[in-house]
């Protein structure tokens, strides 16, 4: 009996040494010390021994049951371990390796040069106002003094949503919609969509205006020519020349185009026999403001007084202000999306 429980713990305690996992220890457990297990039957096999030997064998077994659950506690606990640290060592990170980056996002060269506009007004105490996209035809047309069989309207091509309703071809209804609700002392300037159906390198069927506006007692053209030259050496060049032309508008009298001296070739062009610039044609003049004082006609449709009050306004398109700024050839060059384009500007 002393031999083969001496045998048996030695292949015991051999067995749990070569367990490599938690299960086969387990199996182990119940093979050596379950109900049916190899030490349990030497156990029961006890009272078949002389009287004499069973404290001895007894004592024998029991400190042998101690030792192998001992190694099994122990084994269980280094395979644990084992398997944890193996764990560790395969999740292990590189803090040394480039993270991943997030792409920054660009601003639309649209939105930066609307935003650029919008900053030099209010610096000069201008506030902003908005109007509807779709536009009735009294605020479009009718109230800025161009009756129903007007000529100026053909110079609007007109996207039509219903007999009365338009999509606005500029920004000017505005000016009637902030005079409508207030009363002047108004500075005010008004970004947004305009429509038009033109399609070619320097037109969009949408695109973008400011209009401006100031309404008090003894507004004269001297301020619309302060306000705007600096408005214009503000975008462009502190030096730019701007130059004044008289136009017409049935909305304002009387009607100026502005100019500034070309931006690509300084108004060189005009007085060089170089070859002439792609940009003014030649011409060293960049058109870039339609402005005026307001109509008289125009402040009765309001319900000011023309005789107490006056005004300037004045209207300019974004994109044209943007493709001299940055250099673009093609309008559409803006509304196409695409990533080499956009991704230029800051
Ligand atoms: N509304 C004009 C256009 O879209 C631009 C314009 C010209 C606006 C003269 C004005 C102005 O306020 O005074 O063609």
């Amino acid at each position: 009996m002393d031999e083969s429980v001496e045998h048996l713990r030695d292949e015991i305690l051999e067995r749990i040494g070569r367990c490599a996992s938690e299960s086969e220890v387990e199996q182990l457990r119940v093979d050596a010390l379950g109900r049916k297990g190899q030490l349990t039957q030497l156990l029961r096999g006890l009272k078949e021994l002389p009287a004499e030997d069973r404290p001895k064998v007894g004592e024998q077994l029991n400190q042998f049951r101690r030792l192998a659950e001992e190694r099994i506690e122990q084994r269980l606990v280094s395979l644990k371990a084992e398997a944890r640290a193996r764990m560790l060592s395969g999740e292990k990170v590189d803090i040394t390796l480039p993270g991943s980056r997030w792409e920054r996002g660009r601003i639309h060269p649209l939105t930066l040069a609307m935003d650029e506009i919008i900053d030099i007004f209010l610096g000069m105490g201008f506030e902003v106002a908005r109007g509807p996209d779709i536009e009735d035809d009294y605020h479009n047309f009718e109230a800025l003094n161009m009756p129903k069989d007007h000529p100026a309207r053909d110079m609007q091509d007109t996207f039509f949503v219903s007999q009365n309703r338009v999509l606005r071809t500029h920004t000017s209804p505005v000016q009637i919609r902030t005079m409508e609700r207030r009363k002047p002392p108004l500075q005010v300037i008004a970004p947004g969509a305009v429509y038009r159906h033109d399609d070619d390198a320097t037109h969009s069927p949408m695109f973008h205006q400011v209009e401006g506006f100031m309404v008090d007692r003894r507004i004269t053209f001297a301020d619309l020519k302060g306000v705007l030259t600096h408005f214009l050496r503000q975008v462009f060049r502190e030096d730019a020349g701007v130059r004044f032309r008289p136009s017409f508008f049935p909305f304002t009298e009387p009607s100026a185009e502005v100019d500034i001296a070309c931006v690509i070739c300084g108004g060189k062009s005009s007085t060089s026999n170089q070859s002439s610039c792609r940009v003014c044609k030649g011409s060293g003049w960049l058109e870039i403001l339609g402005a005026g004082m307001i109509d008289p006609e125009v402040f009765r449709f309001v319900g000011y007084d023309p005789e107490k009050v006056s005004g300037f306004a004045f209207g300019m398109g974004v994109e044209r202000i943007a493709m001299l700024k940055f250099g673009i050839e093609d309008i559409r060059m803006f509304f196409q999306n695409d990533l080499r384009f956009l991704r230029q500007f800051r």
